[in-house]
This record gives C-alpha cells, structure tokens and sequence, in this order.
C-alpha cells in the first residue's frame, strides 16, 4: 500500500486523529507551523544560519527545533550512507519528521544538502502551498571548499571520500526558492534578518 506521495505504509493500520489538534497547538503558540529547508553545498552555512535563524525566533517567543545533516547522520539516518539511493531516502526520512514537527505545531528549520531537486519537491508536495519554505544559501563551491571548516573537501580532493557533493557528485540548486541567500557576500546578521522575515511572513501574518 501507498500513500498519497506514493510512499510506503504498512498493511492493516488505520489513522488514529487526536482531539488536541494542529490549529489548536498553534493558537496556543500563537504561530503557524512551517518547515523551512535549508540547502547548499557542504560548508555554504545552512547550519550556521538555520541556528542563528533558530536562536532570533526563539527570542520573539516562537516554538522552534532544528534538524542538521550529520546530527541525524548520527541516529535516525545513521544507516545511510552518500550514495544517491541513500540520499534519497535520508531526504524521505527528514521530510517526514519535519512534517511531524509542523503538525505539533513547531517551526522546524532543516539544514540538509539535500542535493536532489526532485527529493525537496516531494517534500514540498506532501504539505499544503506556504508551509514548505525553501531557503538557499548560495555559496561558490570555490568558497565551501576554501572555507573547509571539516576539512572534508581536502579529503574529497585527495580521493579519501567518494561521492561528494560539489566534488564528485551533483547539487542541483532549486529553480524557485521562496528566498536566495548569498551566504558568501552576506553577514551572517544580513542573511538572518533576510531569513527570519521570510519565515514571520509565512507563520505569523497568515490568520491563525
Ligand atoms: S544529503 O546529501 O543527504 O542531504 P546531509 O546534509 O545529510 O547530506 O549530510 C551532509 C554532511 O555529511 C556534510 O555537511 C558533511 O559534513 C558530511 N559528508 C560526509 N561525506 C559526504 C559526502 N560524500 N558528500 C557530502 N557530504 C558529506
């Protein structure tokens, strides 16, 4: 059996729907949930940025959590490795989580390659128009790979690590992100600022 995204789901089970629901939480929290996805090359800044973006909101009162590449590396998709067939399903996974946060009501920042446009569409498609936010941090490859905070573009470069993006394997930047962030020319505060309103726009003005 499938589901309306032609995903997978398990024989002989049925939607349980709870009294405390999505509108409910989120007039409690006075926001809408949203899921802002964050993509770009290794080192182009999606984790720094969707923390500090993280950190200005949860100051304005908003619920928020992030979800970061190698942090779910670690557990949820600790199994997967860089293949494209990996990738696919480490996007399938983090879609679906992040989905579950919106429907607690949570804003939920992901910071993930997520190379594949394709994969950002599904997820895209499995939530209505205005809560899927797609951000892109713009950045050279030139200037990831000089940066190279983990050292991994070195290791990319001498053939120590297959497969990397931007390196040895494709990023497909998005044709229509809701916001282009230039992440290499930018400050840090600039690109927040820039982020945050993007997001308030999609969460606060739109009528609980
Ligand atoms: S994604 O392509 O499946 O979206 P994800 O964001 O989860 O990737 O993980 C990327 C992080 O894994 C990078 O920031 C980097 O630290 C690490 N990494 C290790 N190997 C690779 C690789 N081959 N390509 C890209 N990132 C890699």
């Amino acid at each position: 059996m499938t589901n309306e995204n032609t995903f997978p789901v398990s024989d002989n089970v049925v939607w349980h729907h709870a009294t405390v629901t999505r509108a409910r939480r989120e007039a409690q929290n006075g926001h809408r949930g949203a899921i802002v996805w964050f993509t770009g090359l290794s080192g182009a800044g999606k984790s720094t940025l969707a923390h500090a973006v993280e950190e200005h909101l949860h100051q304005m009162g908003c619920r928020t959590f992030v979800l970061d590449g190698d942090n779910v590396r670690h557990g949820l998709c600790g199994d997967l490795g860089f293949s494209a067939t990996d990738r696919v399903e480490n996007i399938r996974r983090v879609g679906e989580v992040a989905k579950l946060f919106m429907e607690a009501g949570v804003i939920v920042l992901t910071a993930f390659i997520s190379p594949f446009r394709e994969d950002r569409n599904k997820v895209r498609a499995m939530v209505q128009p205005g809560e899927f936010v797609e951000i892109y941090c713009q950045c050279p490859v030139e200037v990831c790979e000089q940066r190279d905070t983990k050292g991994l573009y070195k290791k990319a470069r001498a053939g120590e690590i297959g497969q990397f993006t931007g390196i040895s394997s494709p990023y497909e930047a998005p044709d229509m992100p809701e916001l282009a962030v230039n992440t290499s020319e930018r400050s840090l505060q600039d690109c927040v600022q820039q982020v945050a309103a993007e997001v308030l726009r999609f969460t606060k003005a739109r009528r609980l």
